[in-house]
């Protein structure tokens, strides 16, 4: 459904992302992993047309046959939301803290046309009910939410007009490692139940072990090494990949860890 093709993004005197190509098909669990500055968020800011102003992305990015790169704004703008969804790290950033859950829910929905305003309602509703959140939320304002709590708010509205493509940069980061662990069981279950494919952008090789089924590992730019996950944690081939994997704290180190 998504075909990166030989993509670099650029400022005007630097290639920051260099000539990058991955595909992701209907229902992976796709983790691009990598040292942090590598250029994953750039090259998932690139898909969507989200790049900073001064950034250029050369190369195609076709999704169902359109290139993301070409494509006028406001296809663009209707594809976001609709196709394609992010949910990012900074969840609090998405919030603007003097309007109420439920308004979110109703300008998200608006501007994607829907315009009866009590299928917008009941749709809010049933978006928070999915992620396991109480429809009390909908009157609340964002800084009464948890962190937990809010990047649910967050998946619900990623999820609210059944996209086919998530992008997730870093979800869990900002969250204690329970939170964190619930929201990723969660995002694996919606997965289940519609399918989508996800590009999950992470430093914790936890994540890619339970979740992945493909990866990429990102280096300088460049994609040194992609494939199936069991493939590569048997068989890395890359020195850099294998440092990854070595430094990665075991799973059984981690509950030993957290049960002292
Ligand atoms: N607007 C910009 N102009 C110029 N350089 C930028 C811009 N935004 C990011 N960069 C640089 O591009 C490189 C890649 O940034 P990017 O945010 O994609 O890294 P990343 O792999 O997501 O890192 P992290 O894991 O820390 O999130 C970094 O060196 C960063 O400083
Ligand atoms: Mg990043």
């Amino acid at each position: 459904m998504l075909s990166i093709e030989q993509v670099s993004v650029s400022s005007k005197n630097k290639k920051i992302v260099d000539s990058v190509s991955l595909s992701l098909h209907k229902g992976d669990w796709y983790a691009l992993v990598g040292q942090s500055g590598s250029g994953k968020t750039l090259l998932s800011q690139a898909i969507g047309q989200m790049l900073p102003p001064n950034l250029q992305a050369n190369g195609k990015i076709l999704f169902h046959d359109i290139d993301l790169l070409t494509a006028p704004p406001k296809q663009m703008r209707t594809l976001r939301g609709q196709k394609i969804s992010y949910i990012f790290q900074d969840y609090q950033g998405s919030f603007t803290p003097f309007r109420t859950i439920g308004q979110h829910f109703e300008e998200y929905q608006k501007v994607h046309g829907i315009s009866d305003s009590k299928a917008r309602k009941s749709n809010a509703f049933h978006a928070l009910e999915s992620v396991g959140l109480d429809t009390s939320l909908y009157r609340r304002y964002p800084f009464q939410l948890s962190g937990g709590q809010l990047q649910r708010v967050s998946i619900a509205m990623a999820l609210l007009l059944s996209p086919d493509l998530i992008i997730a940069d870093e979800i869990t980061t900002a969250l204690d490692s329970v939170s964190g662990h619930k929201i990723l069981e969660l995002l694996s279950l919606k997965q289940k139940e519609t399918g989508f494919a996800i590009l999950f952008i992470t430093h914790d090789w936890r994540h890619v072990k339970r979740n992945a089924n493909r990866l990429a590992v990102m280096k300088d730019g460049k994609i040194i090494e992609s494939g199936e996950k069991d493939h590569i944690l048997h068989d890395p081939k890359h020195e850099y990949t294998k440092q990854l994997i070595k430094a990665a704290p075991t799973l059984d180190a981690m509950q030993r860890m957290y049960r002292r």
